[in-house]
């Protein structure tokens, strides 16, 4: 019995990629869930596919006290080794830029700075041949032509302290709203570089791109009309579109890589959803946005770090 950790369960791909471990029968699942009137089906549901054991333990990610608290109570009570670990949760502002508890950007605290904190704490946790993923995003990558489509123009890697005050000079609001959203999933890339270069070398660390899957709740925010199109003509049209999958698509590679039978050619690797293995653009590369992440990142969670461990 394998037992994994998967963040963003609750709804569209995270939830897929629980399915798909809850059908092969016999695995632990954690999904760690902000929404307790989500969390209780879900359960159901996926005992009733045959997962063998379901928690969905409270995590707002909104909140570096949430996940400092869930690490203490998990490290405390949960006896088991996790083999993998998806951080898959995600949000993307589309009216405005909003700050957490903690005084950051909401995009980056949450897509990038929680669950960086979250495995940290969980670390000792993993198996030695456990396997980390990130749900990233093309969207990172001005080439991306979907993404171009959608109104991204890449990520806008400046340094993570300003990222974490949401500055984003010269952009609208909406802009600015999906310059966090596409800086924030390059962020998700970099970390999982990161810890491939730094991390044991017997565990397996990835970053995926699921593509544009339209009818997913990331579009919440939106207003009702472009909310209607997210949920019922965008889905129709998917096969045509470039870049564009859906949740059961995306779904059975990610959970592939998550569960090892799809492994890349170096770890760290980036793929997207048909399972290809990609190089991410640039600045994912850079040896110094990689050093500044870390650095702003591992001050921003210092206290929080020390109070989980
Ligand atoms: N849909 C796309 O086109 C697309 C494209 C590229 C990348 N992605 C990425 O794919 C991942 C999954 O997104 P999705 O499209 O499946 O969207 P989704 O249906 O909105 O799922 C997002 C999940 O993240 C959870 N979440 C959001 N904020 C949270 C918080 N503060 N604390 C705890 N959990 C939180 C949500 O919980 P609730 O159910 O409580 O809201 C939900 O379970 C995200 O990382 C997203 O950025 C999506």
């Amino acid at each position: 019995m394998s037992t994994y950790l998967i963040t963003g369960a609750t709804s569209g791909l995270g939830r897929q990629v629980a399915r798909r471990i809850a059908s092969m029968g016999g695995h632990r699942l954690v999904l760690p869930a902000r929404d307790a009137v989500k969390a209780k089906p879900l359960r159901t549901e996926l005992l009733g596919l045959g997962a063998a054991e379901v928690s969905t333990p409270a995590l707002d990610l909104s909140s570096l006290q949430s996940v400092g608290a869930f690490v203490e109570t998990f490290r405390r009570d949960m006896p088991h080794r996790l083999d993998g670990v998806l951080l898959n949760a995600g949000s993307q502002s589309a009216k405005r830029l909003v700050e957490t508890t903690d005084g950051i950007e909401s995009t980056f605290a949450v897509n990038h700075l929680a669950q960086y904190l979250l495995l940290l704490g969980l670390e000792d946790c993993l198996s030695a041949q456990a396997t980390v993923g990130w749900t990233a995003s093309g969207t990172h990558d001005p080439a991306e032509t979907a993404a171009r489509l959608s109104g991204f123009r890449g990520a806008r890697y400046t340094t993570a302290a300003r990222i974490a005050r949401g500055e984003y000079d010269d952009a609208s609001i909406e802009q600015a709203c999906k310059d966090a959203y596409a800086t924030s999933k390059l962020c998700n890339i970099v970390t999982a570089r990161a810890f491939a270069r730094t991390g044991s070398a017997t565990r397996t660390y990835f970053a995926f791109d699921p593509g544009l899957m339209p009818g997913t709740g990331l579009a919440r925010e939106q207003g009702p009309l472009m909310q209607w199109i997210w949920k019922t003509v965008l889905p129709r049209l998917a096969s045509l579109l470039p870049g564009t999958s859906s949740t059961e698509r995306s779904s059975a590679v990610l959970t592939d890589l998550l569960i090892g039978t799809l492994r890349g050619s170096h770890n760290g690797a980036y793929f997207n959803y048909t399972g290809k293995q990609l190089e991410p653009a640039h600045p994912a590369q850079e040896k110094a946005v990689e050093e500044d992440l870390l650095s702003t990142s591992n001050q921003l969670v210092a206290r929080f770090v020390q109070a989980a461990a």
